[in-house]
């Protein structure tokens, strides 16, 4: 069985003190979550607080939003695996669309930060997902095919046996417009159908969260759709009890 998991995205969100009141409110409301793994990704330069808050509790894992692909040297301004590895991180999200938009990452940059985040004895969470244009032209299997084939050409399906997946069609990501569970299940059943065929019990396990516009108030039905794991939440990873709320929903 899968076990379910919650992966709050941060992004460039947080102040010391609201970083703070954040995580303590998560805590405090984790005796109601009993099976979901409840993962935090803050900022990096929040992740010292957020390590230090949770040092000695085992039940919430913390990750990067990012990493560079090179372990040290001069790279100004970027932040290496084994540098999240030492501040006690898990986890750290790969290819997010913000980074794929914004900070032009390509498939191949993606597959390369998927294998440094391994390197560094890291899980990647790797993000995968259509433009609204490319849906809307019928490419969304095409798309989220191709940006799968990146990282399986570079690290086969055994790269995908320590990794989690999350879905997210960019049109809904902060958007408030949710895919519907029915839009969701489809491309994660491709997804997984695409990687059982090249490995069934690899593609059995493989968490693959659905993340964009995910609330208290749709998570349960989305979280209810037989390949939906869990979310990667946004917005609503801000807010401690919608927060907790989405977690207990993946239970
Ligand atoms: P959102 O973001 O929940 O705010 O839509 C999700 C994400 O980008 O991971």
């Amino acid at each position: 069985m899968r076990r379910p998991m919650v992966a709050g995205n941060w992004k460039m969100n947080g102040s010391r003190a609201e970083s703070a009141a954040l995580v303590d409110g998560i805590v405090q409301g984790m005796g109601s979550v009993t099976k979901a793994e409840v993962v935090l990704c803050p900022p990096y330069i929040l992740i010292p607080l957020v390590a230090e808050k949770l040092a000695g509790r085992h039940d919430i894992p913390w990750g990067g939003q990012n990493l560079d692909t090179h372990v040290s040297g001069a790279y100004t301004g970027e932040v290496s695996g084994p540098m999240l590895k030492d501040f006690g991180c898990t986890y750290v999200i790969i290819g997010h669309s913000e980074r794929r938009t914004y900070y032009h990452e390509d498939d191949g940059l993606v597959a390369e930060k998927f294998g440094a985040a391994h390197a560094a004895g890291l899980t990647p969470i790797l993000c995968i997902g259509e433009t609204l244009e490319e849906r809307e032209a019928g490419q969304t299997e095409a798309v989220v095919a191709r940006q799968l084939d990146a990282v399986l050409a570079a690290h086969g399906i055994d790269g995908f046996k320590n990794a989690v997946l999350a879905y997210e069609p960019v049109w809904a990501i902060g958007t408030g417009k949710t895919a519907t569970p029915e839009q969701a299940q489809e491309v994660h059943r491709f997804i997984r159908g695409k990687l059982a065929a090249k490995d069934g019990k690899v593609a059995d396990n493989l968490r693959i969260l659905y993340g964009g516009s995910v609330k208290g108030s749709n998570a349960k039905e989305l979280f209810g759709q037989a390949d939906i794991d869990g979310g990667l939440i946004g917005g609503a990873s801000l807010k401690a009890e919608e927060f907790l709320t989405i977690c207990r929903a993946a239970e």
